[in-house]
């Protein structure tokens, strides 16, 4: 009896060949506009202190209520797989002192990230970002060039009738006033929103916003809105981000009632959809959250950044075409004895040694299969290792010469010069 099969767990997924080719090529261009850009790489790890993400991301958020991982480790500190990358970020921005570089300082990322989500395409519980962060500079070219960045990855990569929508959270001061005029408005209207609206009117009432409930999207309507009572330097913040985007022919829409799933933003917040996903259409988002650094135990460091998911890139875009890695060098055996596997198996080094991408016969295949396995590859040349020669078949040609066996490597790489 053969022992139960145990599958992923439910929201994680493996990724296979072409997939994984085509997150190679994602990721090679996401270098390339950010990194021309002045972007650099970081990693920071898997899991942090729950604390990070409580004090980051923000105790009312859906991801701190009910989405994170989180886990005792052995010697009881709170630990949790990081649901998202900002925090991090900030976090190791301020562990190394980057604050004394020259600012902005430029931080680009491509991690996995866990929530607890409902699974379902496009959502997933293990799932991948890349993200950009630029920390130490409140100019509002610096909010312009992020998004304009953002916007050249999904062209890149062929993301489908994307949308970018736009809009100002602007201060935490502004923002405490139009929550309360916001509540206030929703208190007045309580028996027409939809009870999960009507539950988080204290904790988080601009989620209101968010609701597809058609009685609470009436009352929505009619609610006060936070971009008519910006203070005039937001304002003129907003005003700037815009006319720059404009500049970089980056269109948007302005978008007074979107509301993002983290706590940490002030002044410009965005988000990419696009049409071509389903229920879950946004991209990537982002925004400024000049309070965070500051919140993590930082000097004041104002910080604009967005994060883009892979796989809603990939299913959005056109991923490239991957080409099958080549083989130069294919090595067989007639007989599957030991003296020929070892001698096999020698040339098979020598051949790698020598730069040569080869491979060996692995699953005793007849030299018949072998040849067929070889041409199945693509190889360019096939070696038959025989007990006593070794034949070289170049496989374009269709010809084939018997030679010493430590002759082979330079035949196969004289013949791809002269190719
Ligand atoms: P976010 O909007 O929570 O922002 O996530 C950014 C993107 O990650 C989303 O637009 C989506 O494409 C992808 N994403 C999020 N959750 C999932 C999921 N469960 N499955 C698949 N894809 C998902 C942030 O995470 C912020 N840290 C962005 C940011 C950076 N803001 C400032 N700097």
């Amino acid at each position: 009896m053969s022992a139960p099969q145990i599958q992923a767990p439910r929201g994680t997924y493996d990724v296979l060949a072409q997939q994984a080719s085509a997150r190679v090529a994602l990721e090679a261009r996401a270098r390339s506009i950010l990194e021309s850009a002045g972007y650099e790489r970081i990693e920071t790890p898997t899991f942090e202190a729950t604390e990070l993400f409580a004090r980051g991301v923000g105790s009312s958020t859906d991801i701190v209520r009910k989405e994170m991982f989180s886990f005792e480790d052995a010697g009881g500190r709170a630990l949790t797989l990081r649901p998202e990358g900002t925090a991090p970020v900030c976090r190791a921005f301020v562990e190394h002192g980057m604050h004394k570089r020259s600012k902005p300082v430029k931080l680009w990322y491509l991690s996995s990230f866990f929530r607890h989500e409902r699974a379902q395409k496009g959502r997933y519980r293990q799932f991948w970002q890349v993200g950009a962060e630029a920390l130490g500079s409140d100019d509002p070219a610096v909010d312009a060039e992020s998004i304009a960045l953002a916007s050249s990855l999904l062209a890149e990569m062929g993301v489908r009738a994307v949308r970018l929508r736009l809009s100002s959270l602007g201060s935490p001061e502004t923002r405490g006033a139009y929550r309360e005029e916001l509540k206030a408005h929703l208190r007045a209207h309580e028996d027409s929103l939809a009870p999960e609206v009507r539950e988080r009117i204290e904790d988080n009432p601009l989620r209101a916003f968010d609701s597809a409930d058609p009685a609470t999207r009436s009352v929505m309507e009619s609610a006060p809105k936070l971009l008519d009572r910006l203070d005039p330097d937001d304002g003129a913040h907003f005003a700037e981000v815009r006319a720059l985007l404009t500049e970089a022919r980056v269109d948007y829409e302005v978008d007074p009632t979107l509301v993002r799933g983290l706590d940490y933003y002030m002044r410009t917040v965005f988000e990419f959809t696009s049409d071509a996903l389903g229920a879950q259409s946004g991209v990537g988002g982002g925004g400024r959250y000049d309070a965070l650094v500051q919140e993590l135990g930082g000097p004041p460091t104002p910080g604009m950044g967005w994060a883009c998911g892979i796989e809603r890139m990939l299913l959005a875009g056109e991923p490239p075409v991957a080409a099958p890695a080549p083989v130069e060098l294919f090595v067989a055996l007639e007989h599957h004895d030991e003296v020929t596997r070892r001698a096999a198996f020698g040339l098979l080094g020598e051949a790698r040694r020598a730069g040569l991408a080869a491979q060996m016969e692995l699953a005793g295949r007849s030299l018949k299969r072998q040849l067929s396995h070889a041409d199945a590859l693509g190889a360019r040349y096939v070696v038959i290792v025989e007990q006593q020669q070794t034949v070289l078949k170049d496989m374009q040609a269709g010809q084939q010469t018997s030679l010493a066996a430590d002759a082979v490597v330079h035949a196969v790489l004289r013949g791809q010069h002269a190719l």
